[in-house]
């Protein structure tokens, strides 16, 4: 394991852990200032190009989204979603995280799933490729989005499946709309950190979506707080520019050669 991924496990218990999306250089380099880790999500499908789902993300669209984040990222963690379909054995996730690694130089992976994807895991860390595990609603498989851990029998699945990862050898673990109680007993029960979206304040961290944190992206989730609204920042940047080329106001002469 990495210093870098020591010092995030060290982490847990000490401070809370921040981290938000990025898929381009430019916001990466904003985000990387102030979190701990930069997540190159899958939900770019969603958020960028307008997909039913994450099922038709391609690991192409992830490595180039990933090489321009690599570019804004100089501290945090840098860690990039394996897409739908690519990790289907553990042959075929060796091959494609050796890929993900070597083209956008990222410090992890992340994956979907719990005993179903111990044995990739384990594959992928014995190649000295680390993991970050994914419990709860897992978007790459979800028939639904409501949160899990309501029914006694779930929630044994995602504890159990958690200590599993947990011994699979993962550094963190995202909890996807998770209830809050059985957060609090998972992250009471692994020694890893715990990066919760939807997962309540017990986690040792938390996750968002930043288009969706500063207002550009319209998702209406019971997780999302709205910190800012950049889009009618941008509307407001846009209208004004129209204005001033409408009346001749732009280019001035300093504007000009
Ligand atoms: O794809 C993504 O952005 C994620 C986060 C929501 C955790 O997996």
């Amino acid at each position: 394991m990495n210093n870098k991924i020591i010092n995030f496990i060290k982490k847990k218990n000490k401070s809370k852990i921040t981290s938000l999306t990025a898929y381009s250089k430019n916001i990466a380099s904003i985000v990387d200032k102030h979190c701990d880790l930069v997540l190159v999500g899958d939900s770019l499908g969603s958020v960028l190009y307008s997909f039913s789902s994450t099922k038709k993300v391609t690991l192409d669209m992830m490595i180039e989204h990933s090489k321009s984040v690599r570019m804004g990222v100089k501290k945090s963690l840098m860690v990039v979603d394996m897409p739908y379909n690519t990790y289907r054995n553990p042959k075929e996730a060796l091959s494609n995280a050796k890929k993900i690694i070597s083209k956008t130089k990222c410090d992890a992976i992340k994956i979907e799933g719990g005993k179903k994807v111990v044995q990739i895991i384990k594959t992928l860390i014995k190649n000295k490729i680390p993991v970050m595990g994914h419990l709860g609603v897992l978007p790459q498989s979800a028939t639904n989005f409501k949160f899990k851990g309501k029914e006694i029998k779930e929630r044994k699945i995602i504890l159990r499946d958690s200590k599993l990862l947990e011994e699979a050898g993962i550094f963190s673990i995202v909890l996807e709309c998770v209830e809050s109680s059985l957060a609090k007993e998972i992250t009471k029960t692994v020694k890893i950190p715990t990066i919760g979206i939807g997962a309540s304040v017990h986690c040792d961290g938390q996750v968002l979506v930043t288009d969706d944190l500063i207002g550009l992206n319209k998702i209406k989730a019971r997780f999302v707080k709205r910190y800012s609204n950049i889009e009618k920042q941008i509307n407001d940047a846009v209208l004004k520019f129209k204005k001033d080329v409408v009346t001749s106001k732009f280019p001035t002469k300093k504007h000009s050669y």
